[in-house]
């Protein structure tokens, strides 16, 4: 059963609170919009619109206005993701040490457990060094096996949800 409007506002009020502790702080320097999108972000998963509703008016802009700014970016999300999203380097370096067993075996772990997580290809993390690398969330992780990087997205799947 759908959840209704007041349930959602209820149990996303905490989230709210903190957006709008976020945007008091940024408000007091200029040129902070990209600081408030990644807060909206932080606490919601994604350019939640409501958030960017609560932005817009401190910043005295419209949403549409908002979005057309976060559109340039590829770090945005506009649509609900998964708390936890694992960014695998496909790069030279990194597919020469493992990063298709990575990918694949994360793949499939995703799929078993019904998009707990996310998984994407990326290029190049600079971390050729530690090859093969992968973000997990904002974690570097290199110099690992399929094995380990399953271990620490599981990890963060974990504390995701407690
Ligand atoms: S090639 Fe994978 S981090 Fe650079």
């Amino acid at each position: 059963m759908a959840r209704q409007t007041s349930e959602v506002e209820s149990v996303d009020a905490p989230k709210y609170a903190a957006l709008s502790r976020d945007i008091e702080e940024c408000k007091r320097e200029p040129g902070t919009t990209l600081d408030m999108l990644h807060a909206v972000q932080r606490h919601f998963g994604y350019l939640e619109p409501q958030a960017v509703g609560m932005v817009a008016e401190a910043l005295g802009l419209t949403k549409a206005q908002l979005y057309g700014v976060a559109t340039f970016y590829t770090m945005f999300f506009f649509e609900p993701k998964p708390p936890v999203i694992a960014r695998v380097c496909v790069n030279l370096s990194c597919h020469l040490r493992g990063a298709q067993e990575i990918l694949h075996t994360l793949e499939e772990a995703a799929k078993e457990q019904h998009d707990a997580f996310e998984v994407e290809e990326v290029m190049c993390l600079g971390l050729c060094e530690q090859a093969p690398a992968l973000l997990v969330n904002e974690e570097a992780v290199g110099q690992v096996s399929a094995e380990e990087a399953l271990e620490k997205v599981q990890a963060s799947v974990a504390g995701s949800s407690s």
